[in-house]
């Protein structure tokens, strides 16, 4: 297992993916090919098709955009892309890259077949994604040296690379880079039953004993998100370690969860003021994103990117154009009357 860093900035070689940056904390835990993947059936369906097909060509495989919300393993799938093509990955974001040399020394550094992975593609600074458009479509890059009269132009051939983009805001993407991914997959939350299976792989190499009761609760209680399924299982560890005989039963993760204020449901802390501001502070809704992030004091992109995808998808918010709305089914949850949505003057 190895990990290359490169002189260039802002940007790692993986020289096998057997092994990301975040490896001390939730590598470990990540899988290695597209059978020990959970969930995503959808696009690790089409995916295995499409890599299948590229591999009998001999081909690199086709550029991939990956999106959905945070925390359901973009990356993690793009190393399991590149273990099962059998090439290198070479890691960046868009915020990463600084400058037109970032990219095109990343670019020229590829060897055949090599994935360049981009992170938060939506923040690569518009004015560099002319680079990649020739490069995607042509392998090849144009670059300007020097300036006025004695500028010239020097046409640079690339190797065929696989370009996978991820990010959690596709809508952010410019057409013509979005157009030039020839697959672009959405990778949706897991079901609770799926986030058991990793909750239990997860632990299996952790070495945790775990019922499937215990591995349950930590599930239904994830957000549909394996990232926050991983650490929750850690800290109910610690619980089980400290409190109790160190197995894993509903019980101790129910109370290690609480003393965490992830309630039943998942919810956490955040999520319930923001439940509660719109119910208390604006009847219910509707109203307008910037307003209700900055009454709770938080990032407008972190309520809709981190906190909205699970609220919407558990049936407590709605989006309309007026605004946010919570429903009847969030009230019931807090606990709170439901007196009907008046408008009210504030
Ligand atoms: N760990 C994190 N995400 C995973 C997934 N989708 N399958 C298996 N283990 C995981």
């Amino acid at each position: 297992m190895s990990i290359n860093f490169s002189e260039d900035a802002g940007s790692e070689i993986i020289t096998t993916a057997a092994s990301l940056p975040e490896d001390s904390s939730e590598g470990s835990l990540r899988p290695r090919s597209i059978t020990e993947y959970i969930g995503q059936e959808k696009a690790k369906g089409n995916l295995e098709i499409f890599i299948n097909a590229a591999k009998m060509r001999g081909e690199a495989l086709d550029h991939v955009l990956l999106h959905g919300p945070p925390g359901l393993g973009k990356t993690t799938l793009a190393a399991v892309i590149a273990n099962e093509m059998g090439v290198n990955m070479r890691i960046t974001s868009g915020p990463a890259i600084e400058k037109p040399g970032d990219l095109v020394a990343m670019l020229t550094n590829l060897n055949e077949g090599d994935i360049l992975f981009v992170d938060e593609i939506h923040r690569l600074n518009r004015a560099y994604e002319e680079i990649l458009y020739p490069a995607m479509e042509d392998y090849a890059i144009d670059i300007i040296l020097g300036k006025g009269p004695s500028a010239n132009s020097l046409h640079l051939d690339l190797p065929q690379f696989t370009l996978i983009g991820a990010t959690t805001r596709s809508g952010q993407l410019t057409a013509p880079l979005r157009d030039r991914f020839g697959v672009s997959l959405r990778l949706e939350l897991y079901t609770v039953e799926e986030l058991k299976r990793i909750v239990e792989r997860s632990a299996g190499i952790l070495n945790v004993e775990i019922d499937p009761q215990g591995a349950y609760e930590i599930a239904s209680r994830s957000r549909g998100t394996p990232r926050i399924a991983n650490r929750l299982l850690r800290r109910v560890r610690d619980y089980a370690q400290v409190k109790a005989d160190g197995t894993i039963t509903r019980k101790v993760a129910d109370e290690a969860l609480s003393r965490l204020e992830v309630d039943k449901l998942g919810l956490d802390a955040l999520d319930r003021r923001m439940l509660r501001a719109i119910i208390e502070l604006y009847n219910g809704g509707p109203v307008g994103l910037e307003t209700l992030a900055a009454t709770i004091n938080e990032e407008a992109v972190t309520l809709e990117d981190m906190y909205e995808p699970y609220l919407l998808q558990m049936g407590f918010l709605t989006r309309t154009p007026r605004g946010r709305c919570v429903t009847h089914k969030a009230y019931d949850h807090l606990g709170i009357a439901y007196m009907g949505q008046q408008s009210m003057e504030l």
